[in-house]
């Protein structure tokens, strides 16, 4: 493997259209830590790259839904997405924006350099045009029905109800998002990036010299190459962006998917003057942490521009993450199916190690993960309290309580003792070889591993129950267990950062360097230890509960806003009314039909007589608990054989948003037999 002086990180920028979520930290900001904070512990020359990707068509939308401006919209959420990630502790060197002047420059004057050296192919082409509003549709101005499942809201580019990729031209009835009506057809030019041009160079640099990817980013890629690729616009109608650089081309922006992998580069300029050893300079680094859906953006089109451009460096690896669902549903900024890091803040505050512990515990490295609330609360309770929590606070209250405070000076270590301080060093093997092959969730395992090891050492050990009569080997004990706490400050530094500091503030201790890991005399005898307090607290049902209880409502309102209300039917005269005889009955049986999952056999006193009447029910109902229920029947029903059983006549049920049936009873008590009318 390759030996680089320096490492560049960067890390997908979110579209500064809506607030971030735990999807995004899960699958892209905490890895990206991870890795930022081990390289910098070891004293490597790192930089980590962040900002908003305030460009596109999902800005213009939220921009028209919310009724503000597009320039509005990103400055709201720009500012909210980077408070957050400041109180998540990650650890940017910048945090930029697309929407600044620098990246402007940047963007334009790299796609300049393409069309100057004729890297583009100029085309033009048939596109969705809105008459009314005067202009271009982007694929996301655009719904109608799904060719492939009659979803009827299906954008241009993609079905959410069934998930296809689409054309635009493919959905049936294509309205316009802006006015409702059916765009026309009509001409337009735009510039595109041949990328057929790069297949040969592609299929080299990434298949043959890139193995060592994921193999869910390779496998990605590999498709794409072999499916075989066309030329890719690099423009876009659209009056929300940065616009083409060249004279006479108003009214035309670059597409999103050009200029946002650019802001990397103006980030870091915005960052530093000396940018161009972090871009340019072979011996650097370049690593994209990025979600599976930016997988070809930066695996082929971002590459596909730096080559043409010439100068620049290509990423050595993009460890791209799947996604993370949330309790069992994808995560959705529409449907406000997520946990927003803005709303946790708020709910856990102080809590943040303990969402990025979960994450990392569960990340979706290999393949989608689900986050659940209960989930959260046991790797609280069960991995942070009960072991590290537990093992930190045993040595620390017993430290204080045997010797107020003070390191003691350590006797002479038995095989046991050597043992166990011996696997801390294992163990930074471990986690060195994790971290570096971009296995986080191992890596994490591999740190608990060492708090599991100090948890399981005092508890063999057992210092309470010597240290009346062997107060020296207590001593030792305790030495050893202070030095493998002490290891810990370092070990979680990278995942915990809050964490690490707490502690290190309880031993009165300086932040040591990746390289002082393993060593045994961490902390001299007679340093002082301050008074010690919980490192992780229990998180209680109720606070869970609570959680479960806000998704539950989301859940509710989504339904409410999805439920379908059927128009009314076509008229019909008073006459055709006028013979349904419907009567107010009481049940006065009622049993489950044998063999079937919705049949109830119901005997019902009509005032005109007791009869049975097979009703669809039993999911909602059980038997015993409708006896005397008042109910409408329809009493002139010609009867009907079900299941082998005459059923004479029908109960009339009203059918809840949700699919749930409740009886059609009169508001109060009536006698059986008055009528319906
Ligand atoms: O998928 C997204 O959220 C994009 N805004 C990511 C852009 S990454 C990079 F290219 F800037
Ligand atoms: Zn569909």
């Amino acid at each position: 493997m390759k030996n680089f002086k320096r490492t560049l990180i960067t890390s997908a920028l979110p579209y500064a259209n809506g607030p971030v979520h735990i999807g995004h930290l899960a699958g892209v900001y905490v890895p990206a830590d991870i890795y930022a904070r081990y390289l910098r512990l070891k004293g490597e020359e790192v930089a980590f790259i962040g900002g908003s990707d305030e460009h596109g068509v999902p800005i213009t939308l939220k921009a028209k839904k919310e009724g503000i401006t597009p320039q509005d919209v990103v400055d709201k959420y720009h500012g909210m997405i980077k408070t957050s990630f400041e109180k998540f502790g990650i650890s940017f060197d910048v945090y930029s924006r697309t929407s600044a002047k620098i990246h402007h420059e940047t963007a334009s004057e790299i796609f300049k350099t393409l069309y100057d050296k004729g890297a583009f192919i100029e085309q033009t082409s048939e596109q969705f045009y809105d008459e009314e509003a005067n202009q271009f549709l982007a694929d996301r101005y655009i719904t109608g029905t799904c060719p492939k499942c009659n979803f009827e809201k299906a954008y241009g580019d993609q079905c959410e109800s069934c998930g296809s990729t689409l054309n635009a031209t493919d959905l049936i009835d294509p309205k316009s998002v802006l006015s409702g009506n059916k765009p026309i057809m009509k001409q337009t030019k735009h510039w595109f990036l041949p990328l057929d041009q790069y297949e040969p160079w592609l299929r080299e640099w990434i298949l043959e010299s890139h193995k060592e990817w994921k193999p869910n980013v390779y496998g990605q890629c590999k498709s794409w190459i072999d499916g075989g690729l066309n030329p890719r616009a690099v423009t876009r109608d659209l009056d929300w962006g940065i616009p083409v650089p060249i004279p006479g081309e108003e009214g035309k922006v670059l597409y999103v998917w050009f200029d946002a992998p650019i802001g990397y580069i103006s980030a870091t300029k915005e960052w530093t003057s000396d940018w161009t050893k972090w871009w340019k300079d072979p011996e650097t680094r370049l690593v994209h942490f990025i979600g599976k859906d930016n997988i070809v953006f930066h695996c082929i089109i971002f590459p596909a521009v730096l080559k043409a451009e010439g100068s620049y460096i290509l990423p050595d690896n993009v460890p791209a993450n799947e996604f993370l669902n949330l309790e069992g549903d994808k995560i959705s900024t529409s449907r406000n199916w997520a946990v927003w890091l803005h709303e946790y803040l708020e709910d856990f505050p102080g809590k943040e190690d303990v969402l990025k512990y979960t994450l990392t515990a569960n990340a979706p490295e290999t393949k989608d993960n689900d986050f659940t609330w209960k989930d959260f609360q046991t790797r609280n309770n069960s991995e942070l309290v009960a072991i590290f929590g537990n093992f930190v606070n045993r040595t620390l209250v017993l430290t204080d309580k045997y010797y107020n405070g003070e390191v003691p000076e350590t006797g002479i270590l038995t095989d046991y003792d050597r043992q166990t301080l011996s696997e801390i060093t294992s163990l930074k093997t471990e986690v060195e070889k994790s971290i570096e092959t971009y296995h986080f969730r191992e890596a994490l395992k591999n740190a608990m591993d060492m708090a599991r090891l100090g948890n399981k050492y005092l508890a063999d050990m057992e210092p309470w129950k010597v240290v009346k009569s062997n107060p020296e080997r207590v001593k030792t004990i305790m030495n050893t267990a202070l030095q493998i706490t002490a290891n810990l400050t370092i070990v979680f530094e990278p995942f915990l950062p809050f964490t690490t500091e707490k502690l290190r503030g309880f031993m009165n201790l300086n932040k040591l360097d990746w390289k002082e890991l393993g060593r045994t005399d961490l902390i001299a005898a007679g340093h002082k230890i301050n008074t010690p307090e919980l490192l992780f607290e229990k998180i209680e049902d109720e606070a869970i509960q609570a959680q479960v209880d806000k998704l539950l409502a989301t859940k509710r309102v989504n339904q409410l806003e999805q439920s379908k209300i059927n128009p009314a039917k076509s008229d019909i005269e008073y006459e055709d009314f006028a013979k349904l005889d419907i009567r107010i009955g009481t049940i006065i049986a009622a049993e489950k039909v044998a063999k079937t999952k919705k049949l109830l056999k119901l005997t019902i006193d009509t005032g005109i007589d007791k009869r049975t009447v097979v009703s669809g029910i039993a999911e909602y109902f059980e038997p015993d608990k409708i006896i005397g229920q008042q109910v409408s029947i329809l009493v002139n029903l010609a009867p009907k054989i079900l299941k082998g059983i005459e059923s004479q006549g029908m109960i009339l049920m009203a059918e809840n948003i949700d699919g749930s049936l409740v009886f059609v009873t009169p508001a109060t008590t009536l006698k059986e037999g008055s009528e319906v009318r």
